[in-house]
């Protein structure tokens, strides 16, 4: 595995290959991310893999300076997975004046959910993924499902920009409790990681519920995050959302989105100081 910490040698580099795969992240890497080298490594001549953890995407009081930085694991780990390139930039490679020019993502599908929890999250993830895109110009990117939105918002991105890069969903590992495996599971204590699990679990009763006739969607909602609450949680949201869209979805689509598999659930939600998301498509 080559690594390489500028822009210059990177593109020096790939002048070797004609149709690199590229795996973005900011590192503190778990068998997600290895999932989606792994399924990366057909799909090209060369698997790039990108380390760095994007100040843009964090807000203030957020955690970009205790976000876990494991680089010889995550090295070792991208080696073990068939990584061909590992990309990792400083800030100063990356931005080395302030970044003036950003990527603004649409308000109806960057402003709700995860964008409404965390303003200013989508543009800073589409900030550095169209720079990091310039620098790998890879043919195929995958994401994580696990990150609905953000594989959404890219989707979009590369699609009104006219990108000529295919985007790929990968999908979202788990623990064998159930948990999706995330960098940010690593802040949860014991008691705390026992309880995790209990996110998935709710959208799993939300499905459910939809599945036995539900037809009151807020009411639905409502009761997921209470349920989440009683157990000591501070949910975000727990949302009934259209797959296409992310938009709610009207009470007379309901029935056929729900038996056409056009619905996601997503949730975000806080135990102890740790803030988790996940979904589930139904
Ligand atoms: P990061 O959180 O490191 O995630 C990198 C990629 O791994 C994302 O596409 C994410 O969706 C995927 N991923 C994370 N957990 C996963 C899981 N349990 N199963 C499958 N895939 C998983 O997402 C980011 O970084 C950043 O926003 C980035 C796109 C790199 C831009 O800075």
């Amino acid at each position: 595995m080559k690594i390489i910490h500028t822009i210059a040698e990177l593109r020096t580099y790939l002048t070797a290959f004609k149709h690199p795969t590229f795996v973005p992240t900011m590192g503190n890497l778990h068998a997600g991310h290895l999932a989606l080298v792994r399924q990366a490594k057909p799909l090209g001549d060369a698997v790039v893999v990108s380390i760095f953890v994007n100040r843009l995407q964090f807000l203030p009081h957020e955690d970009f300076d205790t976000y876990p930085r494991t680089w010889e694991a995550d090295c070792q780990a991208l080696e073990a997975a068939g990584c061909d390139v590992l990309f990792a930039p400083s800030e100063k490679e990356l931005y080395p004046v302030p970044q003036g020019f950003t990527i603004q993502a649409p308000t109806e599908l960057a402003n709700i959910l995860e964008g409404h929890f965390r303003p200013g999250f989508f543009g800073g993830v589409c900030t550095v993924v169209m720079k990091l895109f310039s620098c790998v110009q890879p043919h195929v990117a995958l994401f994580g499902k696990k990150d609905y939105q953000q594989l959404m918002v890219i989707r979009r991105m590369v699609q009104q920009f006219a990108m000529p890069i295919e985007i790929i969903g990968g999908t979202t590992q788990r623990s064998d409790d159930g948990l999706a495996l995330s960098s940010r599971n690593t802040y949860l204590s014991p008691t705390e990681r026992v309880e995790a699990v209990q996110l998935s679990l709710a959208l799993k009763s939300m499905a459910d519920a939809l599945r036995a006739g539900e037809t009151d969607v807020m009411a639905l909602e409502t009761r997921a995050m209470q349920a989440l609450e009683a157990r000591g949680w501070k949910p975000d949201y727990l949302s009934v959302r259209q797959r296409s869209n992310l938009q709610p979805p009207s009470a007379n689509e309901l029935a056929f989105l729900l038996a056409n598999s056009g619905l996601v659930l997503l949730g975000a939600a806080r135990v102890g100081n740790t803030r988790l998301i996940d979904n589930l498509e139904i």
